[in-house]
């Protein structure tokens, strides 16, 4: 298996933790990134407790969110839309060169069960912009419940739409993917990605509707890869 090292930016919130220690597990080597360097080591303190037992787990580390998108070899940003701006922002640098995992969902609160799409079209356009052509923008996991993930070994019924202009780079997020228990499916250009982020706000209305915490999508008719 090919290891590497995955800063996860929001690292210290649900879904970012919960891909954080799924990939951990896996053997790659994890920076948790957080605004604050003490909440950044908490949580990479509490992962490493987690993940004690297991064999082959990789080093995990807590960073600023800019030491630990320079020192990745991929960077997943994994904050709410209200912060995207200011914490691309501060990791742009870092990020040039290399595959950044957007999994940003545009939800404007308190109406999260409402399609609310920026004027941009979608959230993963916005982060190419704001972090420039050298970054390679691919979106994925924004219909992932991070409850599922925050429960090792327990199988995600969903599949995650992987939506970015670089095929090489959609190929490694289908392979992270599936590292973190889930099936990637490619889903095209990075424009694409308003149908996956527009369907995040379909999953929480269902949540809603049907008092429970993770519903999920799948893709069905496809010949397997
Ligand atoms: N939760 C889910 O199930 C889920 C599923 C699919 C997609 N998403 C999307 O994934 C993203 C993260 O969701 P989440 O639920 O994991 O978010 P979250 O737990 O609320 O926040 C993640 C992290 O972002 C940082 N953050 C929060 N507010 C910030 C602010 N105002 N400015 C800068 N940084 C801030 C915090 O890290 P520090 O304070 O440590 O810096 C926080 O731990 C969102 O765009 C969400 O729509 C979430």
């Amino acid at each position: 298996m090919t290891t590497e090292t995955i800063a996860v930016i929001g690292g210290t919130g649900n879904i970012g933790y919960g891909l954080a220690l799924r990939w951990a597990e896996k053997g790659h080597r994890v920076l948790i990134g957080s605004r604050a360097a003490d909440r950044a080591e908490g949580a990479a303190n509490d992962l490493r407790a987690r993940l004690a037992e297991g064999r082959g787990a990789g080093e995990i580390a807590g960073l600023v969110n800019p030491e630990a998108a320079a020192e990745a070899d991929l960077v997943a940003v994994t904050v709410p839309f209200a912060a995207q701006r200011p914490t691309l922002e501060s990791i742009r640098e870092g990020c040039q060169g290399k595959i950044v995992i957007d999994v940003t969902v545009p939800l404007v609160p308190p109406r999260v069960s409402r399609v609310q799409l920026p004027p941009e079209d979608s959230a993963a356009l916005v982060t190419q912009d704001l972090l420039g052509e050298g970054a390679r923008v691919v979106s994925a996991f924004q219909n992932v419940s991070a409850v599922h993930l925050a429960e090792l070994g327990h199988p995600v019924d969903c599949d995650v739409l992987i939506c970015g202009d670089d095929p090489q780079a959609r190929e490694v997020v289908v392979r992270l993917a599936a590292e973190a228990g889930l099936r990637g499916v490619q889903a095209g250009r990075l424009a694409n990605s308003v149908a996956a982020e527009a369907l995040t706000s379909v999953l929480i209305w269902l949540n809603q509707r049907h008092k429970v915490t993770g519903t999920g999508i799948r893709i069905t008719g496809l010949s397997e890869e």
